[in-house]
């Protein structure tokens, strides 16, 4: 039995000139919730519209549940969920008319309605709140009420967007608890985010995409263990000016200047390279020299991972 929720096989978008999704490829797993991580303008939300069929693909092939987002749109539309980048509910009704508002266009078993709505809110911690005008909500009981509209018609496969853009902490954490909430009902989400953090958290499995194109694709703590090494941060006054020469022989890997004062080193084992960096830029007798305002010793991150693999930090 194919256990595929969805398929993508080298699909490229273009808008113009522009390749937006360049040759992407990957699979998701029923009941996994996937990430598709990077940074703005990386092509995830081109991505989700061509797999949910709101544009329409150019070149590869995509399945959704077995079905055709081009050629099946209507079985597709039945199968998912989609909460957008942009919250569009309406500011003005409660959640329970924003609800059946939605409900009245999109729903076949209008009468199952208003109690699947109570249900929902109850669901997503809005039932307190369910007669207040949306304009009242914070960001993220707008998302989770986003997230119970996209759960109405009762999907299986859910595309969220950027679930906690514009959310704050406590609110994203609550949020992604509802997202594994609804996993554990059984349900597939597709979610994207620029933030590795919620990448972390939410996300089983991952692909990272840069530019329309993945770069790398596996569960958060394999794509970290992959590199194989720790990271080494140094601050200094002055700069060092060429690191290259200072750490020559410590058999150290990448070097970036992440900020004017500050390196960031990749190295095997942070622990027993440490002091010899230290003693070397606060070698006295070097010229110029060096005061040690900061070192960091750290395990690599998503965004080490996303570094490692173009260059640039995730929010660059
Ligand atoms: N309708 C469009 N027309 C032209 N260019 C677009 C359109 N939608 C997106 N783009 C461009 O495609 C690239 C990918 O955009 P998008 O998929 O929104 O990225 P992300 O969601 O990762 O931030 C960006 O360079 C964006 O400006
Ligand atoms: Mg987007």
């Amino acid at each position: 039995m194919d256990t595929s929720a969805i398929i993508v096989e080298s699909v490229t978008h273009r808008f113009g000139k522009l390749v937006a999704v360049d040759n992407l490829s990957f699979g998701v797993d029923q009941g996994e919730i996937f990430g598709l991580l990077g940074p703005n303008g990386a092509g995830k939300t081109t991505a989700i519209n061509l797999i949910t069929g709101l544009l329409r693909r150019q070149h590869g092939a995509i399945k959704v549940m077995g079905f055709d987002p081009l050629t099946e749109p209507r079985q597709v539309r039945q199968l998912i969920g989609y909460v957008p980048q942009e919250t569009n509910l309406y500011a003005d009704l409660n959640a329970v008319d924003n609800l059946l508002h939605h409900a009245a266009l999109y729903c076949a078993d209008l009468k199952a309605a208003p109690g699947r709505i109570e249900a929902l809110l109850r669901m997503m911690s809005l039932g307190e709140r369910r007669s207040d005008p949306v304009r009242t909500y914070s960001g993220g009981m707008k998302r989770r009420l986003a997230l119970a509209r996209a759960l109405l018609h009762e999907p299986q496969v859910i595309f969220f967007d950027e679930p906690t853009l514009g959310v704050d902490v406590q609110g994203r954490h609550m949020l992604w608890e509802h997202i594994k909430a609804q996993q554990a009902q059984g349900k597939t989400f597709i979610v994207s985010t620029n933030d590795m953090a919620e990448a972390d958290a939410l996300c089983e499995r991952l692909v990272i995409i840069d530019h329309g194109r993945a770069i790398a694709l596996d569960a958060p703590e394999q794509l970290k263990t992959a590199l194989g090494r720790d990271i080494i941060e140094l601050r200094t006054t002055p700069a060092v000016e060429d690191p290259a020469a200072l750490f020559a022989g410590l058999g150290i890997g990448a070097i970036t200047r992440t900020t004017a004062d500050q390196l960031r080193i990749e190295v095997q084992d942070a622990e027993a390279i440490v002091g010899e960096f230290i003693s070397r830029v606060t070698a006295i007798g070097h010229r110029p020299q060096h005061r040690l305002e900061s070192v960091r010793i750290a395990r690599p991150s998503l965004d080490d991972v996303f570094l490692h693999h173009t260059g640039r930090g995730l929010r660059e």
